[in-house]
């Protein structure tokens, strides 16, 4: 990929960003979803190593916690041949007080090319890029997006699904507190799918009907209307860390109303045999799903892990190559 993902507005060197779903046109989004299959095919080899990246250096800079982002990404850096290195906000100067902005500076100042930056606050990505220079990827800020989650889950439910122009895909569960469904509203949208948004009215962000009313998707507080008519679920994981307040009553009554239960498993088979069940992880067993559908044979969530690898080696292949250095 040649274009620009996303031109910081400062007089530094252009660097290529992937900080929004936004930063990427359907066609780009295309291309990263084409080179991630060629990068699945690494997944089975004996010797899963490419040399595209090497002399390159990728920093994964998590100040909130992961399992599958964080691994995902130091796997596929070193798939690459790129040297990879973990720094974490527990552990590093930040718990001495160190500010954001110190920090990314000083990693930055050992030489390396691409930050991949996960943060509690909405916006941490994008002022990370204007401060240093180096690729930045959004791997998680707050509650704003976390577009490589979505193209992730994108590639997953293609690769079951074919393509998915016209495709109806429910997102259900904690939207007020998820970066996924931002950036998976996006990147589904980019490519023609339909998408229908459910949650109890506690959990809708405030504003959402307006962008829905723009961009063309749906929303309901009935998952049982929805669930006979969807290609696709994906289901949100209740983040009680981010939870100030009483969303809903009782744990109880939220999957009485809105878990995936063994009975709306039924439902949806029922309706559609090949629909499919997608969680970006980590789940909440019995709260938002139930072991009987995260377990199910519709179940794609470790398909989603394994592409998020391939997906991740895609996006960093895009982002660092064609520039110097890079064979
Ligand atoms: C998501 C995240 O961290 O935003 N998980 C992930 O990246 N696999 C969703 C979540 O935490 O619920």
């Amino acid at each position: 990929m040649t274009a620009t993902l996303h031109a910081p507005a400062t007089g530094r060197p252009t660097r290529r960003h992937l900080l929004s779903a936004n930063d990427l046109s359907t066609e780009q989004i295309r291309e990263i979803l084409d080179t991630a299959a060629e990068m699945h095919t690494v997944q089975r080899r004996e010797v899963k190593k490419l040399p595209t990246l090497r002399g390159r250096t990728v920093v994964n800079l998590f100040f909130e916690d992961s399992t599958r982002t964080r691994s995902s990404f130091e796997i596929a850096g070193k798939w690459l041949s790129a040297d990879v290195i973990n720094i974490s906000g527990k552990g590093s100067s930040t718990s001495k007080g160190e500010s954001l902005r110190d920090t990314a500076l000083t990693v930055a100042a050992m030489g390396v090319d691409a930050l991949v930056i996960r943060h509690s606050a909405s916006g941490a990505a994008q002022q990370v890029s204007q401060w240093v220079d180096a690729h930045i990827v959004n791997a998680g800020d707050g509650t704003h997006e976390h577009p490589t989650q979505a193209l992730l889950d994108a590639y997953t439910m293609q690769q079951r699904l074919g393509d998915l122009a016209g495709r109806h895909v429910a997102i259900v569960g904690d939207l007020t507190h998820s970066r996924v469904v931002r950036s998976n509203l996006i990147c589904l949208r980019k490519l023609g799918a339909r998408v229908t948004l459910v949650a109890p009215p506690t959990l809708m962000p405030s504003g959402i009907a307006s962008w829905a009313a723009v961009d063309g998707f749906e929303l309901s507080h009935d998952l049982d209307a929805v669930l006979p008519t969807v290609d696709a679920v994906m289901m949100l994981r209740v983040q009680r860390e981010r939870m100030s307040g009483g969303f809903f009553p009782t744990p109880r009554e939220y999957t009485v109303g809105y878990g995936l239960t063994r009975q709306r498993l039924d439902a949806l088979v029922a309706a559609n045999p090949d629909a499919v069940i997608c969680h970006p992880g980590p789940m909440n067993r019995g709260l938002e799903i139930g072991a009987d559908a995260a377990d199910a044979a519709q179940s794609l969530i470790l398909d989603q892990v394994s592409a998020g690898v391939a997906v991740r080696m895609s996006v960093l292949y895009h982002l660092l190559s064609g520039e110097e250095g890079t064979s």
